[in-house]
């Protein structure tokens, strides 16, 4: 483990929100996935030790923005908005979104759940996507403090549709065989995104942490962790 590591350069404080499987989740009350799993090849690449927590997404949030966590990965998406606010590695996972709805529900584009009650976890992309469709603050967007939330609602018949990260819509589906739900990708709709680990402003870990993760993706770590988690 990185605490044998005779280069330690101290201990981080990880935060996370494990209710974004594959990424992030909790596996009989471990953490696990694949960005638990790429954090820890990276900080013991780097030579760091460092402790992890699983926190709300807000929490998560905030606590790197005031510099109680040195570093957050949870699924995060970088971009412009979150920049004025925090720093990013380099990115290490391209994502998009797509809508998770109930069977039989006539959903073949992205625009088609404008007349629909959509679920979404707020203060995610994947809100700022059902947005742009229905409209900023739309009284039938429903904002969930977790994504698993949302699917939660949308098994319960609370909303009719849910706008997600396409990893994370893919795995849900696929391990709720029984909730009859189905999933569309729309590439006309959905922009493309991508993932990166999340620090104060400023931090001097990020360089660190961008040389580890460029190691690992020239030694072949990074694919035998992809491949591992989604296949090849
Ligand atoms: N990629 C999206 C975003 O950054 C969703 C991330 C949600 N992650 C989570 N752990 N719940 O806004």
């Amino acid at each position: 483990s990185a605490q044998d590591d005779k280069n330690s350069k101290g201990k981080l404080s990880v935060v996370t929100e494990a209710g974004f499987m594959p990424f992030s989740y909790l596996d009989k009350g471990e953490l696990a996935g694949f960005d638990i799993e790429l954090i820890d090849a990276v900080l013991q690449e780097a030579g760091y030790d460092y402790d992890i927590k699983n926190v709300g997404w807000e929490s998560m949030l905030a606590s790197v923005q005031n510099g109680e966590a040195d570093l957050a990965i949870a699924g995060i998406t970088i971009n412009e908005d979150r920049k004025e606010s925090y720093d990013f590695s380099s990115p290490y996972f391209e994502s998009t979104h797509q809508i998770v709805f109930r069977e039989g529900e006539n959903i073949t584009s992205g625009e088609d759940i404008k007349d629909l009650k959509v679920g979404v976890q707020s203060g995610t992309t994947g809100a700022e996507a059902a947005e742009k469709i229905l409209g900023a603050n739309h009284p039938n967007i429903a904002k969930y403090d977790a994504n698993t939330l949302a699917f939660m609602s949308l098994q319960s018949g609370d909303v009719d549709a849910v706008v997600t990260d396409n990893v994370v819509a893919s795995e849900y589906v696929k391990n709720n065989p029984d909730a009859n739900v189905e999933m569309i990708e729309d590439p006309d709709t959905f922009e493309s995104e991508f993932y990166g680990i999340m620090f104060p402003k400023g931090s001097e870990v990020t360089e660190d942490v961008n040389t580890a993760l460029q190691t690992l993706i020239e030694n072949g770590t990074y694919t035998e962790l992809y491949e591992e988690w989604f296949g090849t």
